[in-house]
């Protein structure tokens, strides 16, 4: 067995961290969702569920990681011997396998979409084109399956070099470049002409538009943007130096990704009601009416090269995270070297994204209660297995685990002060597994 692995700097760990939470969940996902949901009123309802839930939840993963110091399945079985709670890590590993399934798939259009940038593919196009472009190349049988293939490659070569040599290294180049890109093409956005329109949609909130399905979908989206619920941060904080300040940490990563998802609105949003478009176009919108919008703009091939080069990072380094789940599982459980743990996983992954891939060709007429595989995937892991995962993990930190052992965690061992400790526990008790069993009956009952 090779010795265990560790982040080995704090903004390693920061930057990790981030990089997992901040991806397609915030530039892909949270616009279109809340294009779908009616705006300003979702974005309030989001910011709710990560601030009182989110939040919490993320630093009970920390507790549960860095106290276990192993893979999901691995920590609960060592904090809580002979208890049936390790099938919630069960449930995470499976939850990691299952999004890696159609986000490989969507992280490989983002590499298809840099070379159709770059090569001037998207100039000068109707809005019909665009879309149809969209349609012809994800239901092609092979081109996307390519591109899958090689985006989960660059995330096998990744993972397999561990986590400070791969994980470490690779989030400190991208995400600063992420960074800077978003903060480019935000500016960019609001000095257009027209695009306080946008900003209204996406600050003003009209509560007729929000409906019991829109309140799961933020929960369950708060979930799926922190990378909450399945056992990431468990993982991640498995791999934390003792001298980490938990609770900072977890403030920072929510901050940040909350700051990303809002400024991805802010880029997107204003742009698209500058040139007169419409937000609701669900999963295509950053495919088929972004490119749309770009063309309209002087410099079209620059800003959308770099959209997309942005799009990719952020996927690439949430990408590595769940490969890393999944990775660290298999490699602890089975003792198998770390490059065939992941070696293993890349070709479970293949195996579902070639199905995703094809619920938008060959296999879009598939579907069980008038879903597709890809919206099967979607729909069990980010609006059932996540806030599910997440209900469970507060409760056990809340109401299995020894308070002290969560106190001695958040506080390390009382070298620093931890404030709000009964409100942060009784939050953890109360407010947030009801909180998410109540949107959840009321879900399911719709
Ligand atoms: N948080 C990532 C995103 O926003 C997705 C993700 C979910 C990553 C769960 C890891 C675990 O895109």
């Amino acid at each position: 067995m090779e010795k265990r692995g560790g982040f080995a700097t704090k903004i390693g760990i920061l930057m990790a961290t981030v990089g997992s939470a901040v991806g397609l969940g915030n530039i892909w996902r949270f616009p279109y969702e809340t294009g779908r949901n009616g705006g300003a009123a979702f974005l309030l309802v989001y910011l709710l569920s990560i601030f009182i839930i989110g939040f919490p939840v993320v630093m009970a993963e920390f507790v549960i990681g860095r106290k276990a110091k192993a893979n999901p399945v691995g920590a609960f079985k060592k904090l809580a011997p002979n208890t049936k709670w390790h099938w919630v890590g069960y449930m995470g590993v499976l939850a990691g396998l299952l999004i890696l399934g159609y986000y490989s798939v969507v992280a490989g259009w983002t590499m298809e979409y840099i070379f159709k940038a770059l090569s001037l593919e998207l100039e000068n196009k109707s809005a019909a084109d665009y879309k149809s472009m969209f349609e012809t190349f994800t239901s092609n049988p092979i081109l996307p399956i390519i591109w899958t293939v090689l985006v989960m490659i660059i995330s096998h070569l990744i993972v397999k070099k561990g986590i400070k040599g791969g994980i470490e290294k690779a989030s400190k180049i991208m995400m600063p470049i992420l960074f800077l890109l978003m903060l480019i093409l935000a500016v960019h956005s609001i000095l257009l002409p027209g695009s306080m329109k946008g900003i209204e949609f996406f600050f003003n909130p009209d509560f007729s538009k929000l409906t019991a399905e829109s309140v799961l979908t933020a929960l369950g989206h708060a979930f799926f943007s922190l990378s909450l619920g399945m056992g990431c941060l468990i993982t991640y904080a498995s791999y934390f130096k003792s001298d980490i300040d938990l609770p900072k940490t977890a403030a920072q990563v929510t901050i940040i990704d909350t700051l990303v998802s809002v400024t991805a609105g802010v880029i997107i949003f204003p742009a698209v009601f500058a040139f007169n478009m419409q937000p609701e176009a669900g999963p295509g919108l950053v495919y088929m009416v972004l490119p749309n919008v770009f063309q309209q703009m002087s410099g079209s091939f620059i800003w959308s090269t770099m959209f997309y080069i942005l799009l990719f990072l952020a996927a690439l380094t949430s990408l590595i995270s769940l490969h890393e789940v999944v990775t660290a599982y298999i490699h602890e459980r089975y003792s198998i070297s770390r490059s065939n743990s992941s070696r293993i996983v890349t070709a479970l992954v293949l195996f579902l994204g070639v199905f995703c891939s094809l619920s938008f060709g060959l296999m879009k007429n598939a579907t069980l209660f008038s879903m597709n595989f890809f919206e099967w995937l979607e729909y069990l892991t980010a609006s059932v297995l996540l806030p599910l995962g997440g209900m469970l993990i507060s409760i056990f930190v809340a109401w299995y685990l020894d308070k002290k052992i969560v106190f001695d965690e958040l506080s390390n061992d009382g070298k620093i002060k931890v404030k709000g400790f009964k409100i942060y526990i009784f939050i953890l008790r109360y407010v947030a597994p009801l909180c998410i069993f109540a949107v959840f009956v009321t879900s399911l009952v719709k």
